[in-house]
């Protein structure tokens, strides 16, 4: 596996296996890596010739209160279970050479920015937004690929390539979890045995909201007010942020079921912010 540091570097790297003809299959990622991630690298190994992954803990996503120098890094056993997955290429860029002292300009997707976890979390998205696209310029893929975990993400980033008409296809791919169904997550390491545990109320919460949709008996209100009880239940949970239906495109709460919904939900357990989602048929 070849390791580059260097923005310029990556570029040239990519444009060279370009030219040659060769697919490029993309992961950026900000470390400490799970299952979640190497589910990612094993569908962009099956499906392209080149498989670049990124490590970058980025600055600019996180709010002056959040976990940016506590967020879990671990260089060396993610080297080691990315060699092991056949990865071709690790870019892991510095902060300043990915924001020069003059840098300026950042990308915000309006509208779907500001929902759901962007709600909470200001300036997020925009952080996101402009990393993802700095990373899709450098390393020039032919398909990226992001877990459905982030739901939110993956609109907003879906949005800009389409908007900013950016080269890239996306590929979503399902979320990983663990064996009693907490969603993976680089964040469920913060978490006491006590809180982990609580943590499982989060997936069981999805799917018997998901079984109360399939029952034709309900509607989102309803949904809404059993995902919240069942959340309340939970002495654990500090915060519910939200939790409820909303339509997968818009990310705006239905009042009434469509084809396809989004059951989303956003808690802090202690100080830990866990988030998870599902598509739920009507
Ligand atoms: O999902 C993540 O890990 C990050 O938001 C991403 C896409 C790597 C951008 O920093």
């Amino acid at each position: 596996m070849e390791t580059i540091r260097i923005p310029s570097i990556m570029k040239e790297t990519s444009k060279r296996h370009l030219l040659r003809g060769k697919t490029i299959g993309f992961v950026p990622t900000m470390g400490a890596l799970h299952e979640g991630h190497l589910s990612l690298v094993k569908r962009a190994k099956s499906e392209n010739d080149i498989v670049v992954v990124s490590i970058f803990v980025n600055p600019t996503q996180f709010g002056p209160s959040e976990d940016f120098d506590r967020y879990p890094r671990d260089m060396e056993g993610d080297m080691e279970k990315l060699k092991r997955e056949g990865v071709d290429i690790l870019f892991m860029p510095d902060a300043r050479s990915m924001y020069s002292d003059r840098f300026s300009t950042y990308i915000t997707v309006k509208d779907l920015s500001d929902k759901l976890c962007g709600a909470f979390r200001h300036g997020h998205f925009t952080g996101v937004a402009t990393v993802v696209c700095k990373l899709l310029n450098i390393v020039m893929p032919t398909r990226a690929y992001f877990g459905q975990k982030d739901f939110q993400q993956t609109v907003i980033i879906k949005r800009m390539t389409e908007d900013l008409n950016m080269n890239a296809d996306l590929v979503i791919c399902p979320t990983v979890r663990e064996s009693d169904g907490l969603a993976m997550s680089s964040r469920n390491g913060y978490l006491s045995p006590e809180e982990r545990r609580a943590a499982t109320v989060i997936y069981r919460d999805i799917l018997s909201a998901s079984d109360l949709i399939k029952s034709g008996k309900s509607n989102p209100v309803d949904v809404k007010k059993q995902m919240h009880d069942m959340l309340k239940s939970e002495p654990l949970i500090s915060e519910i942020q939200y939790a409820g239906v909303y339509n997968a495109e818009t990310l705006d709460e239905l009042n009434e079921f469509k084809k396809q919904n989004l059951l989303a939900i956003a808690v802090k357990i202690g100080n830990t912010r866990l988030i998870d989602n599902m598509l739920a048929e009507f």
